[in-house]
């Protein structure tokens, strides 16, 4: 199968930025994705495109081609974050509190600009290409869920490949790695207990917040002195929250954070010296101590070797000498699940452009996507799938 990838991607980019400014408009967080899964079926159903719906609660599994193997798979996430946008933008956040600040607007858009194009060469395709349109990508795990309601299987998934937007390569670039390119991702939640009581006698309280402010400082050395300076780890603490007067010892105090680690195995021990420092500090002071590690553990993103190669040598086309050989990065991503179990890679699509303002951090109210590159990721897309169908 040929395709002229890049000038059919450049065809249909108005009717690509378009969708995304609609998803961009209506953002929608965790297995709340209801209008942009409908977004999507509407899509679908114009293209005449078959689909499965519901699978994992809001996504939606599309399907082109023959049915049968081999059978590779594009993936996009569809959930924005509750983060309350701060561009000016024609297109802005509509819904308070909550936007799409880590490009998953533009995923879902590329991913239905692949569609489109695959649709149109349908009888050309020697196999099967499914889209993943997954919810929940940003803590829920919603990956697993496709996965666990069977997204990789009949016909079975022998490649899949993911695009993220990323603000820190210029637009008209991609970068990934060979072998592990993303964490680990875990998150904590403690609570100390102590005593309530009158400032002024702290001596009748057990003060819950100086056992904190401890344990906060001995979590520190659990990276700085017991992890191996070579073994990337993060123990981020990121919230604290307790006490609401000037004279009141607190009966209690909530904190929490993440815990980043390239291996499973790093996660793990990490996780167990963070509930031992806990107790340990807690007792010594008195205190009581609850420790969770609320929802799933994100297993690290680990590319196959073979699919990076490969990519970097057919999307010269695209991308020309801009293909970057990244380091691994401490964020974590959902994708993970299906590399867990089928080879696949995972491509940092750029986004970055100074005098657009595209260059600030995913996760920040002002966040902003370079629309120019959305064409290069739907060319990547039909790319990607297309080489990874020739090769069987
Ligand atoms: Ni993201």
């Amino acid at each position: 199968m040929k395709i002229d990838f890049l000038s059919e991607a450049k065809n249909i980019e108005e009717w690509v930025v378009s969708i995304r400014r609609e998803i961009h408009k209506y953002p929608e967080t965790m297995y709340e994705e209801f209008k942009t899964s409908q977004l999507i079926r509407e899509k679908l159903d114009e293209l005449n495109v078959e689909y499965e719906h519901p699978i994992a609660e809001t996504g939606v599994l599309a399907q082109i081609g023959t049915g049968e193997e081999p059978c590779v798979a594009l993936r996009a996430d569809m959930d924005a974050l509750p983060i309350q946008e701060e561009n000016d933008l024609d297109f802005k956040s509509t819904i308070d509190g909550k936007m799409h600040a880590c490009g998953h607007d533009c995923h879902v858009a590329m991913l239905l600009g692949a569609v489109k194009i695959f649709k149109k060469h349908e009888e050309k395709i020697k196999g099967t290409i499914k889209f993943l349109f997954q919810p929940a990508e940003e803590g829920g795990a919603g990956g697993l869920k496709m996965r666990e309601e069977g997204a990789l299987d009949n016909p079975k998934v022998s490649k899949v490949f993911g695009l993220h937007v990323w603000p820190t390569l210029p637009t008209g670039s991609i970068g990934s790695r060979s072998g592990t390119f993303l964490a680990s991702a875990g998150f904590f939640e403690v609570e100390i207990r102590g005593k309530g009581g009158h400032a002024a006698m702290p001596h009748f309280s057990i003060d819950p917040i100086t056992t904190t402010s401890q344990i906060i400082s001995s979590l520190q050395s659990i990276i700085s002195r017991e992890t191996d300076p070579l073994e990337p780890a993060v123990l981020s603490v990121t919230y604290v929250n307790g006490g609401d007067a000037h004279n009141v010892i607190p009966e209690s105090i909530r904190f929490g954070g993440t815990i980043r680690s390239l291996t499973m195995d790093g996660q793990m021990r990490v996780q167990k010296r963070l509930k031992e420092v806990v107790e340990g500090v807690s007792i010594s002071n008195g205190c009581s101590a609850r420790v969770l590690f609320p929802g799933k553990v994100y297993p690290p993103t680990v590319n196959d070797p073979d699919c990076w190669k490969d990519i970097k040598s057919y999307s010269k086309n695209i991308f020309g000498k801009n293909i970057v050989e990244m380091d691994p990065v401490m964020g974590g991503e959902d994708f993970a699940y299906y590399t867990e179990v089928c080879p696949g890679c995972f491509i940092a699509l750029g986004i970055g452009n100074e005098e657009k303002g595209t260059t600030v951090s995913v996760h920040n109210p002002n966040f902003k996507a370079d629309e120019d590159a959305l064409h290069l990721g739907v060319a990547l897309h039909v790319m990607m799938a297309t080489e990874a169908l020739n090769e069987f």
